[in-house]
């Protein structure tokens, strides 16, 4: 199988990384897609928080007490006819939290024959520019920046996209504006971060669309249920749906470069 990895990322930190990737994961799960949702938060990690469910073992129990891959991951909906899957990570767990050579490379090899089981791996990182992001940035098919329209979520992405082309050489970004008003805010915010990624950087993002805000964002985080489970026709989720078929548009396009391909990288 083709399987086409997604680091979903950010500069700053509450913008809506982890919403958003259960909410894609959840409707490219839905349009047929088996997909592995990978919280790769491994400092402050709660992706089953968002869910409401208490896993037994976690991404650093295979790493670090050497538990099976398959033994750490739990189905999500078992209703469906593909997967759609979780592979959790802990909370408060220091040691992963700046991931050396070593571990990268036994996250790999771990990893590897059980993510290329799935089309899609929304990777769900955590905020910054630490040692950590960067190895799962590196690895990943694909990166995606989240920021919102406030200035510093602005700036934070800028400082993200900086450091990875600087110390990883990495220049392609797909972006989302979350939190937005309207398609005129989309477009004003994502404007200002390529214009300084363009006349700074030489870098070209390129705009996967936004999220409106939305408040029924915020009940479905206290029902512990995902957005477009809950509230399909809220206005966030018809957003998702769209920023869900561009993501399948991109799968399809890369799909020729990712077959044969790991599905996650080696840094170079
Ligand atoms: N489109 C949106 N509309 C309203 N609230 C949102 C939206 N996206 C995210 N939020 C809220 O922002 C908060 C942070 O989201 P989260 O996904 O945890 O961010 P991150 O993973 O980037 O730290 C959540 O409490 C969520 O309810
Ligand atoms: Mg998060």
């Amino acid at each position: 199988m083709s399987s086409m990895s997604l680091a979903i990322m950010s500069g700053k930190g509450g913008v809506g990384k982890s919403n958003l990737s259960l909410n894609l994961g959840y409707t490219l799960a839905a349009k047929g897609h088996p997909l592995l949702l990978m919280d790769c938060d491994l400092g402050l990690a709660n992706l089953d928080v968002l869910l409401g469910i208490t896993p037994d073992e976690n991404l650093q129990d295979v790493l670090l007490r050497g538990a099976d891959v398959k033994e750490a991951i739990m189905p999500l909906n078992k209703k469906t006819l593909k997967p759609f899957d979780i592979l959790p990570a802990a909370s408060g767990v220091p040691e992963l939290t700046d991931m050396n050579s070593d571990m990268r490379d036994l996250l790999i090899k771990r990893l590897e024959p059980t993510l290329a089981e799935y089309e899609l791996i929304i990777m769900d990182l955590g905020a910054g520019i630490h040692g950590t992001v960067q190895s799962f940035a590196a690895m990943a098919s694909v990166r995606v920046i989240v920021l919102t329209p406030e200035p510093t979520a602005l700036t934070d992405a800028y400082a993200l996209i900086k450091v990875l082309g600087q110390e990883l050489g990495i220049k392609d970004f797909l972006v989302i504006v979350n939190d937005v008003v309207n398609k005129k805010e989309e477009e004003s915010t994502f404007k200002r971060l390529e214009m300084a990624c363009q006349k700074f950087l030489g870098v070209n993002p390129v705009l996967l669309g936004s999220v409106r805000h939305d408040i029924k964002m915020h009940e479905a985080v206290i029902k512990q249920k995902p957005l477009v489970e809950l509230f399909p026709e809220a206005n966030a989720s018809k957003d998702i749906n769209v920023l869900a078929d561009r993501i399948l548009k991109v799968y399809m396009r890369m799909k020729p470069l990712l077959a044969g391909q790991p599905v996650l990288r080696t840094l170079a």
